[in-house]
């Protein structure tokens, strides 16, 4: 079986890899002919832990290729998987050219039956405008080539994409038929071992299960971000809340930390994405405003604390940041809380010095010469007025704290991600502030 992928991003690159990991020939193709030759010569453009590893073991079986002509890709593939970025737009609905742009192409070349797989994140009615414009262009062609249409939304985490696709915990598929449920199953049988299944379900309810789903996930983290911050006013201790009620199972113990806000390319824009659906249909999503309202606030909690410490009053100050991208074992700083902060420490004169183990390329792109980047965590800290951990990249997490001590000029750190434990903090002679304790 071959199938193409069309986007070769983060998800598309993914996605494309683990299917000829199981041995499904796989054509993925991309716009960005930089991109394309880059991967042809085994260069990955995203840090995405196995990603390399598999797509070079793939590319050499000859199960793998990259392409940008998406009409050769097309034309003897049973599956296309739509898999290209859908950014907000300026009103924060999701921005549908490319996956439109995409099914015209479909409808250009295909010259056989085809599924036509929507796996970006796209609002509800989105599949039916896919169809649609592939229909239009076969009718300019005025040729009859039967396809179908299937929504396959992803729930790959960055950071554990691979093991997230090769191991998910379901898989969701909305079709309309049983040719394209059939396919569907084939495909994803290698990915269903662990005994977790295939959830076939209408198209619609397949597009609506991924803004559900992300938008929970949004909503748990807001949630506890509202509630540590209500521990450190009341003198509560939100590690020992998290615990305390992560542990009833009806709650879970999964994404209850508390924070500096979500970031990433996803909850920032499915959650608008669906509150602009609801004002489409002239229903209010209260809760989820409020999801992004908290999460607005939660970006600047650690930047007030670092002001507040320091008397209102950053100007001349050196500050030290470990970790810049969105979470750790990415190099992806799309809507990072690092972001913000680093806009607001500059905004109050400070001087920034950034470490992060992978994102400083990317981190480049964001803050140019505006900070000084560092390719040790320790040499960052020099000189530095205080320490602000804003990604909980493992190797910060047992850092050597005498070196700590030592090189800043005030024992202060600032954690964005409560890596460490306060008692022992103050133990090391360190004036700690974390999230949702008062310390
Ligand atoms: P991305 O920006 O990393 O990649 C998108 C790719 O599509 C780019 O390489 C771009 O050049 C290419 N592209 C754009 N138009 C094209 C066209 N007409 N033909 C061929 N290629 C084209 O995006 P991503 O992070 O992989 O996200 C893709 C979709 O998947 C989005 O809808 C996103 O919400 C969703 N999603 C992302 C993740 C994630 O973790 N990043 C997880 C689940 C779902
Ligand atoms: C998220 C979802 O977890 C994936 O299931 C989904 O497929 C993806 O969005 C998507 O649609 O693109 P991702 O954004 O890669 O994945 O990363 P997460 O691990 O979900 O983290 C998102 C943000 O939430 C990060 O900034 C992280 O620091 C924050 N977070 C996460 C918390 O603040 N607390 C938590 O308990 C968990």
């Amino acid at each position: 079986m071959k199938v193409t992928i069309v986007g070769s991003g983060y998800v598309g690159l993914v996605t494309g890899a683990c299917f000829s990991e199981v041995g499904i020939d796989v054509v993925c193709v991309d716009i960005d002919e930089n991109k394309i030759s880059n991967l042809n010569k085994g260069i990955i453009p995203i840090y995405e832990p196995g990603l390399e590893d598999m797509i070079t073991r793939n590319m050499k079986k000859g199960r793998l290729s990259f392409t940008t002509q998406i009409k050769d890709a097309v034309k003897d593939s049973e599956a296309v998987f739509i898999s290209v970025g859908t950014p907000p737009d300026e009103d924060g609905s999701a921005d549908l050219k490319y996956v439109i742009a995409v099914a015209r192409d479909c409808g250009k070349h295909i010259d056989d039956y085809t599924l036509v797989i929507t796996k970006s994140t796209v609002p509800v009615g989105t599949s039916l405008k896919v169809k649609n414009a592939v229909q239009e262009e076969l009718d300019k062609r005025g040729v009859d080539v039967s396809f179908d249409v299937a929504s396959n939304p992803e729930f790959l985490k960055e950071g554990a994409a691979i093991n997230d696709f090769l191991k998910p915990d379901r898989i969701v598929v909305g079709v309309e038929n049983e040719r394209a449920k059939e396919i569907l199953k084939k495909l994803y049988k290698p990915f269903t071992l662990n005994g977790h299944p295939v959830l076939f379900m209408d198209i619609v309810s397949a597009e609506m299960t991924k803004y559900a789903a992300n938008s929970m996930l949004a909503t748990k983290i807001s949630f506890m971000n509202d509630i540590a911050n209500l521990c450190e006013i009341v003198g509560a201790d939100v590690n020992k809340v998290r615990k305390g009620i992560g542990s009833d199972t009806r709650i879970g113990n999964k994404f209850i930390y508390p924070g500096i806000g979500y970031g990433g390319s996803c909850f920032p824009k499915d959650v608008q994405a669906l509150i602009r659906t609801g004002g489409e249909h002239n229903y209010d999503l209260q809760v989820l405003k409020a999801v992004e309202a908290v999460n607005k606030k939660q970006k600047v909690v650690l930047f007030n604390k670092i002001l507040k410490h320091f008397n209102g009053d950053l100007e001349g100050k050196t500050i030290t940041l470990w970790g810049l991208s969105f979470k750790p074992q990415t190099d992806d700083m799309r809507e990072a809380p690092s972001l913000e902060i680093v806009k607001r420490l500059l905004e109050a004169g400070a001087t920034v010095k950034a470490y992060d183990p992978i994102a400083i390329e990317e981190a480049k792109h964001h803050f140019g010469d505006t900070i000084s980047y560092y390719k040790d965590q320790y040499e960052a800290l020099i000189d530095a007025d205080c320490l602000a951990i804003l990604t909980e990249w493992p190797e910060f997490k047992f850092p050597n704290f005498n070196i700590v001590n030592r090189l800043l000029k005030n024992p202060f750190i600032f954690d964005g991600r409560n890596i460490y434990d306060r008692f022992e903090m103050k133990a090391k002679g360190f004036d700690y502030f974390c999230i949702g304790v008062d310390t």
